[in-house]
């Protein structure tokens, strides 16, 4: 069982669901970026891990460098992998790796309202229905009006949490573009957009409360 957030990264290597998940949000990423209009393509990934998503799909994509993005991250390991990877696709000067807590509005200030919102592996560590409903809110003050919103969620005890997502997201007023289970049958992997306004503010600094444990989470 991994001890902490990096180590739990090396699961990637050996768990066909994380290799699975991640084959699809970079698909979801990739689709994105096709649909966004010219000019540049603002992106923020919550918790990002060392960002693997994001800077994988940009290694292969013709978008790559109209792409903007600030990617929040706690592990300062993590982190340092993560700008390592930005330097060797030589994309220093337009993506930043924040070392700090994504789950405070102030370290997205300047970077949104974004074309695209990574939430990944993020859904499965949040206490309960009502503080993934806080999130998904204020998704509004990250998201533009019709922003792309790529999200994670994995099921356990044969419980299909990402069922519940869907019907969250529903609620809060996102369509849903597309949705896939990893072929392991227990990750839901979704694409939606941000239906409604953007809003300049949150009420609370606080976005949301990340809660889980790298020894459990998804
Ligand atoms: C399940 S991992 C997902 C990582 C990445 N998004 C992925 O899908 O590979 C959760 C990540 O959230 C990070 N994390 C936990 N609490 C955080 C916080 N308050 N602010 C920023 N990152 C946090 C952890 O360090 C870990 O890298």
């Amino acid at each position: 069982m991994p001890k902490d957030w990096f180590e739990w990264h090396d699961l990637y290597k050996s768990e066909p669901k994380l290799q699975q998940r991640l084959q699809i949000v970079r698909e979801y990423i990739s689709r994105s970026l096709d649909a966004s209009g010219p000019g540049q393509i603002r992106v923020v990934s919550v918790c990002a891990g060392d960002g693997r998503d994001l800077l994988g799909t940009l290694a292969n994509h013709p978008r790559a460098k109209d792409v903007y993005a600030r990617l929040v991250e706690l592990n300062p390991q993590l982190v340092e992998r993560g700008r390592a990877s930005i330097e060797s696709l030589g994309l220093a000067n337009q993506i930043e790796f924040i070392n700090g807590d994504a789950t405070v509005f102030s370290n997205y200030v300047g970077a949104v309202p974004a074309d695209i919102v990574i939430v990944c592996g993020v859904f499965g560590n949040i206490a309960n229905e009502a503080e993934l409903n806080r999130l998904l809110g204020n998704l509004s003050f990250l998201s533009k009006q019709g922003a792309f919103v790529i999200w994670t969620r994995g099921h356990s005890h044969d419980i299909p949490y990402s069922e519940t997502v869907r019907k969250l997201l529903y609620e809060a007023g996102f369509e849903e573009v597309d949705f896939k289970l990893t072929q392991t049958g227990d990750m839901g992997v979704g694409l939606h957009r941000y239906l409604g306004e953007s809003s300049v503010f949150p009420k609370e600094e606080q976005l949301f409360v990340f809660s889980g444990v790298p020894n459990t989470a998804r």
